[in-house]
């Protein structure tokens, strides 16, 4: 595996390859789990060069966030990525991505201010910009997205339309840990006790896509019974329940077709999102 660590050598490589070779794309802030790596595995399925990044994107944090202790472990890492057969590993320092006099933000508006986008003002923005940028220096022709950041990926998607980037994103769905734990590099924050807890969110979506089989669609029912489940043990704090339009993620009152049930919840420190599509013969 090439590691790479400067925008000009990753895209004077790009440059040589993009002609002849498909360059399949993960973006990524490390400390790498299974989701990641299935990530990795469809992006080769899919090209015939595969790049990932690792860049803690100091941008998409808020003030009060994790981005100080957000975990680390880059020779563990460049270890999976090897295994997978990753071709180049774009590994950029800050400087190489925000120089100094960096301005440029781009903000998909709309999709950015519902569900996480409530508490966490500018990430979206940071996402955005950041992935953008990586898509400058990497120029791929196809990027894998994990469905486990739902909104992420609407915005990424939106982003791509709506600047006519010439990529095309593919989603991926959601790995979870045996239980239904959806995996997360912020996994590793969760005690045994917590670890526990946390199952509370798959077992809520379980229960409403359940319910939805069953013939209910009344929104405000449903969400009322996910906040009953998972506040059925304490120290799950819920930051929202959300039942919405899978592409507006405007909140619908009833699932008639499809909707996306989303939900993040604070146990202890840690924040944990998930989500699953209801309706429109999920099984
Ligand atoms: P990160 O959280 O490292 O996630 C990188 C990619 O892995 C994202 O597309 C995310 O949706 C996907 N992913 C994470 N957990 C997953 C799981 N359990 N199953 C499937 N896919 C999963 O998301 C980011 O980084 C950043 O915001 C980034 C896009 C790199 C921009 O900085």
């Amino acid at each position: 595996m090439r590691v790479i660590d400067t925008v000009k050598e990753m895209q004077e490589t790009a440059d040589k390859l993009r002609g002849e070779k498909r360059i399949g794309f993960v973006p990524t802030m490390g400390f790498l789990h299974e989701g990641h790596l299935a990530l990795v595995r469809k992006a080769r399925e899919l090209a015939d060069v595969t790049v990932a990044s690792i860049f803690v994107n100091p941008i998409q944090f808020g003030p009060t966030e994790d981005l100080a202790k957000y975990p680390r472990d880059l020779d563990r890492d460049m270890k999976l990525l090897e295994q997978e057969k990753t071709d180049i590993l774009f590994y950029p320092p800050y400087d190489e991505m925000y120089p100094k006099g960096y301005t440029t933000y781009v903000q998909v508006r709309g999709l950015e201010d519902y569900l996480c986008g409530q508490t966490r003002k500018g990430h979206f923005v940071g996402v955005a910009t950041v992935v953008a940028k990586l898509f400058n220096m990497v120029k791929p022709h196809i990027a894998v997205f994990g469905q486990k950041d739902y909104q992420q990926l609407t915005i990424i998607e939106r982003m791509v339309k709506d600047l006519n980037m010439d990529v095309r994103i593919i989603p991926y769905p959601t790995v979870r840990e045996e239980g239904g734990l959806a995996m997360s590099s912020r996994n590793t924050y969760l005690s045994s006790a917590e670890r526990q807890k946390a199952l509370l969110i798959y077992a809520s979506i379980k229960r409403l896509q359940e319910l939805v089989k069953t013939g209910e669609t009344d929104s405000l029912l449903l969400k009322e019974e996910a906040r009953r489940l998972l506040a059925s043990e304490n120290g799950v704090n819920i930051e929202y329940v959300s039942i919405s339009d899978p592409e507006t993620l405007e909140e619908v009152d009833s699932v008639k077709d499809r909707a996306v049930y989303a939900v993040a919840v604070r146990i202890g420190k840690t924040r944990l999102i998930d989500n699953a599509m209801l309706g429109g013969g999920v099984t």
